[in-house]
């Protein structure tokens, strides 16, 4: 009978028709607080393989098997671990109970999701960058135990999987090496540090070392802390000033809503560093709007408070881009996501396309930089004082 269940899994497989499989029922030999295991398909970077999700009781830890070696990692599992698997198909439901006493029943059940629910579901996972069960989210107070998006969580729950579609966006034009270096600075409760850790590693396969910066002490403590209660070894946080982490290597900075000036500290770090993948979202717009003095044929209109702070913003970012291009950058300032939803919701990506950019193509965007400076009678943009250009 188990040889039977596990031929028919290989040829399900083999065969492309794997929906679920669900592992249940620990044995007392079973890792400790581990309560079920999911297997699903995935292609990956390096080919098809099969997710391993060990749902711990406050932890998942996934790991992906080749088709070969996912026949024998389930045999273990059963072996040494569990009672009883459940595997879904399109045509039926194969169920594996094993007892220390009785031999091992087989049964074949009707499909428990219809075909067209197959193909929705399947289609619905595919693009489903986050698992809203997983239990780091339920710890940061966005969905429940259950999986569900806390009603008052919708808006960064949807924030979050655009920042990660941004992401997965940039990964396809620029594609990260798999054990990349990443920081992601001003980290704050780290839910987007979190997001991005858990798509790079269950979605894309990869192995990235990602450190949080963050000044808030108790913020680094609780990140810490739930980092390793998810198994998740590649994410830590550090407690310090953004302006003195100097990492050994830096493929991708990441700035979120890092305040005022805190965001050119992490661009700064980010362009020293020749991270390949910028990804910034400024906050608070304090230096430009405080030094500006406009000389220009738009001083009339600054004099309205609101239209000065907006202006400020513009100029703000616009410099910022125009500095990451004169850096080799090729960067895209678009809106992150709709202000209903945030007021703070301009987002800078930049991409890195020349090691040392050419000389003309530096003089030209400085020199735009210079006639910004100049109408709106702007001594320094801070960035531009800590790139020392
Ligand atoms: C508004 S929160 C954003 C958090 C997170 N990135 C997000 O988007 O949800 C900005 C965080 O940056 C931190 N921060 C500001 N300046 C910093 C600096 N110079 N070094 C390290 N962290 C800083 C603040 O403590 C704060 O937690």
């Amino acid at each position: 009978m188990t040889q039977q269940f596990f031929d028919l899994f290989s040829k399900t497989l083999s065969d492309g028709v794997l929906l679920k499989l669900t592992l249940s029922k620990p044995r007392k030999s079973a890792p400790e607080g581990l309560k079920n295991v999911y297997l699903r398909p995935v292609m990956l970077k390096k080919g098809p393989h099969v997710a391993f999700n060990y749902r711990f009781q406050t932890r998942d830890e996934v790991k992906n098997h080749t088709f070969e070696e996912a026949g024998q990692v389930l045999q273990h599992l059963l072996d040494s671990a569990f009672y009883n698997a459940e595997m879904m198909t399109p045509a039926a439901d194969y169920s594996l109970q094993l007892d220390d006493k009785k031999p091992p029943r087989l049964l074949e059940k009707k499909p428990s999701m219809p075909a067209e629910t197959v193909t929705l579901a399947h289609d619905r996972d595919k693009h489903r960058r986050l698992d809203p069960a997983a239990p780091w989210l339920h710890a940061l107070g966005i969905c429940s135990s259950e999986g569900k998006v806390h009603a008052n969580q919708q808006d960064k729950w949807r924030q979050i999987d655009k920042y990660l579609e941004t992401i997965e966006h940039l990964l396809k034009q620029q594609p990260l090496p798999d054990d990349a270096f990443i920081a992601d600075m001003g980290s704050g409760k780290g839910y987007l540090t979190f997001a991005l850790y858990d798509f790079l590693t269950k979605r894309l396969g990869l192995k990235p070392r990602i450190t949080g910066i963050e000044l808030r002490q108790h913020l680094v403590d609780f990140c810490n802390k739930t980092a390793r209660e998810n198994g998740f070894d590649g994410l830590s946080f550090v407690a310090i000033d953004i302006r003195e982490y100097h990492p050994e290597r830096l493929d991708m900075l990441i700035a979120l809503h890092a305040c005022d000036t805190a965001t050119d500290l992490a661009l700064a770090g980010g362009i020293r560093e020749k991270a390949a993948i910028i990804v910034a979202a400024p906050c608070c717009h304090k230096q430009v709007r405080r030094d500006m003095h406009t000389q220009n044929e738009m001083a009339p209109l600054l004099q309205h408070g609101i239209l000065e702070e907006r202006q400020a913003e513009i100029l703000t970012d616009g410099i910022r881009a125009l500095l990451l291009e004169a850096e080799g950058y090729k960067t895209q300032v678009f809106e992150f996501i709709s202000t209903e939803h945030t007021p703070k919701n301009v987002m800078i990506t930049a991409l890195k396309t020349a090691k040392t950019p050419p000389a003309s193509r530096k003089k030209a965007a400085l020199e735009k930089v210079e006639a910004l400076k100049k109408g709106f009678g702007l001594k320094e943009h801070y960035l531009e004082t800590l790139l020392n250009l």
